[in-house]
C-alpha cells in the first residue's frame, strides 16, 4: 500500500473501479510510455500553493471570501497565445474587482485554464454534415477536424496537453509577477458595449465608486503598483483523464501525502460522479481542494457517502460542491440538499455553476445558453442559500475575454440569429467579454 492515510488507496487503485469517459488508445504501449514520460516531468504547481488555495476555499465556505472560477468549457491548443491568455486573465481580474466591491471581501480567482483540455461527452459519436463521426473529446485526446483519423485518440496529445498547460501557466505567472495591475485597474476597462444598456447608470456608479476607492487608497500610498499587481491566481480543470492525472500525482516526502500537481484544484464532472466511480477513487487519495459538480441526477444519500469518502476528516476547504441544476430545477433541488448537508455536519464550500443546467439548442441546432437563465439560476441560488442560512462561497462560469457570439441575451441582446457571427467554442457556449462584465455587475449587486 502506497499511502497508509487512505485505506487501500494507491495511485492506480482507480483502475479497479468503473471508468467512464476514458479514451481507448489503439496503441496501448505507446500510451503507457507517454504516461511514464509525463510522470518524469516537473509538476506545474507547488504543494504550498495548493494548500494556500485550500485555506482560501475554506474561508469562502465560512463567508470570508468569495470564489470566482471561470474560463473556457474546452481550452484549445490554438488559443495558447499571449493575447488570448492576457484577455482571459484580464476578464477574470476585472470581474473579481467588481465582485470584491459588492461582497466587501477578497475574491479567490481560479481559472478553468492551463489544463482544461478534455471533455466528457454524452455520446461516442456525433453527426457532422450528415455524417456520423467519433466525438471530439478535447485537445488532449483527439482533433476537432472531422476525418476519422483526426478523431482517433492519440496519446501524443497528452504530451502536448502537458506542454500547453506549462506554457500557459508560465505566461500567467510572468504577467502577474511582472505587475499586471493595470489590467485590473478600472481605467483600462473596455465598457463601450455595456454603456448602451438601460442599466448602465447603475453599473457606472459601481465603476466610479471602485475608482474612487482606489484613488483614495493610492493617495495614501496604500495601493502602490506592487501591491495592486500582487494578485493570487489559481488554475483548475476537470480531472477526467485518470492516466494523465495519475502521472501528475506526486508524494510529499515530508508528510507522505499525495497531491495532483498538474493543477491547484481539480473537479469531478457531473458524469463521473457516482458511487463506485474510478474518479471518486482517484480523488480520494489526493490532498488538493476538489470540486464536485452536482445535478439533480445524483441521489443525495449517495452524494453524502461520496463526500464522507473523499473527506473523512471533514477538513474545511477540501470539498467545493458546485451545483448546476438549471434555472428551472434549482428551486426544487438545492434547498433539500442544503438541508441534508447541514444536518450531516459535512463541511463543504458551496458554489453555483449556472451554465451547465441551462444549455439549449437553437432551431438551427446550435448549442447556446441565455443570459437571463444564467442570471436566474445565480440569483435563485443566492436567495436559497440566504433562506437556508448558508453562505454561497462562489460562482463558476464558462466565459471568455473575447467578443464571441455563443450565449444569447445580455447588454447587446444577442439573438439566435446572431450566434453564427463569431461562434468559436469547441464545446459549450461561453459568456463573451460584455456579458461577463455585466454578469459581474449584477452578481456584485446580489452580494451587497
Ligand atoms: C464542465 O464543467 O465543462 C462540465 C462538463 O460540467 P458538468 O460536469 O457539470 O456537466
Ligand atoms: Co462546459
Amino acid at each position: 500500500m502506497e499511502n497508509s492515510k487512505n485505506t487501500g488507496w494507491e495511485r492506480g487503485s482507480w483502475k479497479e473501479r468503473k471508468s467512464l469517459h476514458q479514451p481507448v488508445y489503439s496503441n496501448s504501449s505507446a500510451y503507457e510510455d507517454i504516461l511514464l514520460k509525463i510522470g518524469s516531468y516537473p509538476p506545474l504547481v507547488f504543494i504550498g500553493e495548493v494548500e494556500n488555495l485550500k485555506k482560501q476555499i475554506a474561508d469562502a465556505g465560512m463567508g470570508k471570501r468569495f470564489i470566482l472560477q471561470g474560463g473556457d468549457c474546452a481550452e484549445r491548443f490554438i488559443d495558447c497565445s499571449d493575447r488570448l491568455i492576457i484577455n482571459k486573465i484580464k476578464i477574470l481580474l476585472q470581474m473579481s474587482v467588481i465582485l470584491a466591491y459588492g461582497a466587501r471581501k477578497p475574491v479567490v480567482r481560479i481559472g478553468r485554464i492551463a489544463g482544461q483540455y478534455s471533455k466528457p461527452r454524452s455520446s461516442p459519436t456525433e453527426i457532422i454534415d450528415g455524417k456520423s463521426v467519433p466525438t471530439y473529446r478535447g485537445d488532449a485526446v483527439n482533433m476537432y477536424g472531422t476525418a476519422d483519423s483526426e478523431r482517433e485518440p492519440d496519446p501524443e496529445r497528452l504530451i502536448l496537453a502537458y506542454f500547453h498547460s506549462v506554457a500557459t501557466l508560465n505566461f500567467i505567472r510572468a504577467i502577474i509577477s511582472g505587475g499586471f495591475a493595470d489590467l485590473h485597474h478600472p481605467y483600462n476597462w473596455n465598457l463601450h458595449s455595456i454603456e448602451k444598456t438601460r442599466e448602465w447608470p447603475m453599473y457606472n456608479e459601481t465603476v466610479e465608486r471602485i475608482l474612487d476607492a482606489i484613488n483614495f487608497m493610492e493617495s495614501f500610498g496604500g495601493l502602490n503598483p506592487e501591491s495592486l499587481g500582487k494578485v493570487d491566481f489559481f488554475i483548475s480543470h476537470e480531472g477526467l483523464l485518470l492516466g494523465y492525472e495519475e502521472a501528475l500525482t506526486r508524494k510529499d516526502s515530508s508528510t507522505g501525502k499525495y497531491y495532483n500537481l498538474g493543477s491547484h484544484m481539480i473537479w469531478i464532472g457531473e458524469r463521473t460522479l457516482f458511487k463506485g466511480s474510478s474518479h471518486v477513487e482517484y480523488f480520494r487519495g489526493i490532498s488538493n481542494p476538489i470540486g464536485m459538480k452536482v445535478s439533480h441526477r445524483i441521489d443525495t444519500g449517495h452524494l453524502m457517502d461520496i463526500i464522507s469518502d473523499l473527506n473523512p476528516r471533514n477538513e474545511e476547504g477540501r470539498i467545493t460542491l458546485i451545483t448546476r441544476y438549471g434555472s428551472e430545477k434549482v428551486a426544487g433541488h438545492l434547498p433539500g440538499l442544503i438541508r441534508e448537508i447541514k444536518k450531516s455536519g459535512l463541511k463543504v464550500t458551496w458554489s453555483c455553476d449556472p451554465m451547465h443546467g441551462n444549455i439549449i439548442q437553437t432551431v438551427g441546432n446550435m448549442k447556446t445558453r441565455d443570459f437571463d437563465d444564467i442570471l436566474k439560476e445565480v440569483s435563485l441560488s443566492f436567495k436559497i442559500h440566504r433562506e437556508s442560512g448558508t453562505h454561497i462561497g462562489g460562482v463558476h462560469f464558462e466565459l471568455t475575454g473575447e467578443d464571441v457570439t455563443e450565449c444569447t441575451g445580455g447588454a447587446l441582446d444577442l439573438q439566435d440569429k446572431d450566434l453564427h457571427e463569431n461562434y468559436e467554442t469547441y464545446c459549450d457556449p461561453r459568456l463573451n467579454y460584455t456579458q461577463s462584465m455585466e454578469m459581474a455587475f449584477l452578481i456584485s449587486g446580489l452580494l451587497k
